[in-house]
């Protein structure tokens, strides 16, 4: 049977192909899901999302994830359209101190402020909507996308980081009442560097692709072996994993040093 046969869910972030979110969608159409799509309005005028909503037929809305109003009318459409959900997944990620450029040590407030509500209180605002609506089944699963600039230092990562290890906290915090109250899961999937419009937006992103690869045992996980495993937290086959972070990211997290980098680095 499809693992997620009977399953309705919303995913937000499928801005174009290389989305992990995209990849997610796909994924969550094959097993059987039926989903609703939503973005921030300007990604539904630039982006591609209309020729994904085509392909797995599915409604889309649109909802800039900061503002309350929008998660308001987001959830409602779903309740309509679905009655009760199954899954959410939180694919959204933006900074201007990294897009233009500001360093750590010299951030602009009000883009970190921006930074932290779109891209970690969000997934708190898109909770709280939905916990006061009731709209999620028991062992439904919230699933967000992090980092591991969360937890390890990554100079480049810039304020991307601190938002990211808001949100792992966030999904304990919130995923300790949503187990307790009403048997949903939250969980974080901290995944390796991926070719997407966010994720090439980082400075020296290419080189850190590239170590990243080297580093990995088993190498870096790809957008679709990402959305592979957030199909499995979506499923029954995970339901009483819930306030974890889960580094899918091919053993980057836990190796220290790899045959590949002692090669490349001089003697002495
Ligand atoms: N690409 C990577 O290397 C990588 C690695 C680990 C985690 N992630 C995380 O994966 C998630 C998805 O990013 P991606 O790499 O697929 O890139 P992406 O650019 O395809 O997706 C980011 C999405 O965030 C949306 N967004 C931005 N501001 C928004 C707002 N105010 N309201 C609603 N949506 C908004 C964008 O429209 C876009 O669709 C992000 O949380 C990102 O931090 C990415």
């Amino acid at each position: 049977m499809a693992l997620l046969q009977g399953k309705k869910g919303i995913i937000t972030g499928a801005l174009d192909e290389s989305s992990i979110a995209w990849q997610v969608a796909l994924r969550a159409h094959e097993e059987g899901a039926e989903i609703l799509l939503t973005n921030a309005p300007v990604a539904l005028r630039m982006g591609k999302i209309k020729t994904l909503a085509e392909q797995i037929n599915a409604p889309v809305v649109a909802a800039d994830a900061t503002k309350l109003e929008d998660l308001q009318n987001l959830f409602e459409t779903a309740k309509k359209h679905f009655g009760k959900i199954d899954f959410v997944l939180h694919s959204i990620g933006m900074s201007n101190n990294v897009r233009k450029k500001r360093p750590y040590t010299d951030l602009n407030y009000d883009w970190y402020m921006k930074t932290l509500d779109v891209s970690a209180i969000s997934f708190h605002k898109m909770m709280h909507v939905a916990w006061k609506m009731d709209i999620m089944n028991e062992w439904g699963s919230w699933v967000a996308l992090t980092y591991i600039a969360a937890q390890r230092a990554f100079p480049k990562y810039n304020d991307m980081s601190d938002a990211k290890a808001l949100l792992e906290s966030i999904t304990r915090t919130f995923g300790y009442f949503w187990a307790k109250h009403k048997k949903v899961r939250v969980n974080t999937v901290s995944q390796s560097p991926t070719p997407t419009t966010a994720g090439t937006g980082i400075e020296g992103f290419k080189k850190m692709l590239k170590y990243a690869e080297l580093l990995s045992p088993l190498g870096n996980a790809t957008a679709l072996d990402c959305a592979n495993f957030v199909i499995f937290l979506f499923s029954d086959l995970s339901r009483k994993v819930t306030m974890q972070n889960f580094y899918h990211d091919g053993g980057f997290a836990f190796t220290g040093i790899s045959e590949e980098i002692l090669e490349l680095l001089p003697d002495e």
